[in-house]
C-alpha cells in the first residue's frame, strides 16, 4: 500500500500541492492496484507527491524503471527479500543496487526479515 511512501509524502511536503512540487518520490511493486488501498486508507491522494511504477523487481526490463537506473540517493526496500528463494533473492537484489547513483553516499536502506539458520519455506503465489 506504499505507507512508508504516504508518511514521507506528508512529512516532505506538508502543505504544499502535488502539482507544484517537483517528484522525487517514487514506489514500485509488481502488483499496480494495492496503490489504491493505499489512498482510500490515507486520503491522500490530491497531496501525495509520489509516483507508482509496477515492476517485477525479478526484471524490471518490461517497466518504467529501466530509465531512472543510477538516479536514487536512497532506495528504500522492507520486507521484499524474504518473499524469494536464495538464488532469486540474489537477482532481487541487483534493482535496487542498479538503481542508486554511481557516489559515495548512495544507500540502500530497509528492513527485511530472515532466519539465523537459512531455511526455504515456499508460497505458491510467489513462485
Ligand atoms: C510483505 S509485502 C511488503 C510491502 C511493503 N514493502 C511493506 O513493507 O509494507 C511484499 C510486497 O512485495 C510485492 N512483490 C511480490 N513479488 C514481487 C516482485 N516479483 N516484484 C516486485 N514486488 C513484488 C508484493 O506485491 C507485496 O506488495
Amino acid at each position: 500500500m506504499g505507507q512508508d511512501l504516504h508518511s514521507l509524502s506528508a512529512d516532505l511536503y506538508k502543505n504544499d500541492s502535488a502539482a507544484t512540487t517537483p517528484k522525487q518520490l517514487y514506489g514500485s511493486d509488481v502488483l499496480g492496484g494495492i496503490w489504491e488501498v493505499g489512498f482510500d486508507l490515507f486520503q491522500d491522494r490530491k497531496k501525495f507527491n509520489a509516483d507508482f511504477m509496477i515492476a517485477n523487481i525479478l526484471n524490471t526490463e518490461a517497466s518504467t524503471l529501466p530509465p531512472l537506473r543510477g538516479t536514487f540517493d536512497v532506495v528504500y526496500i522492507c520486507h521484499a527479500m524474504h518473499l524469494f528463494d536464495y538464488s532469486k533473492q540474489l537477482a532481487a537484489a541487483k534493482s535496487p543496487i542498479s538503481l542508486t547513483t554511481p557516489c559515495l553516499g548512495a544507500m540502500i536502506i530497509g528492513s527485511q526479515l530472515g532466519a539465523k539458520k537459512a531455511f526455504d519455506m515456499h508460497y505458491a503465489s510467489f513462485d
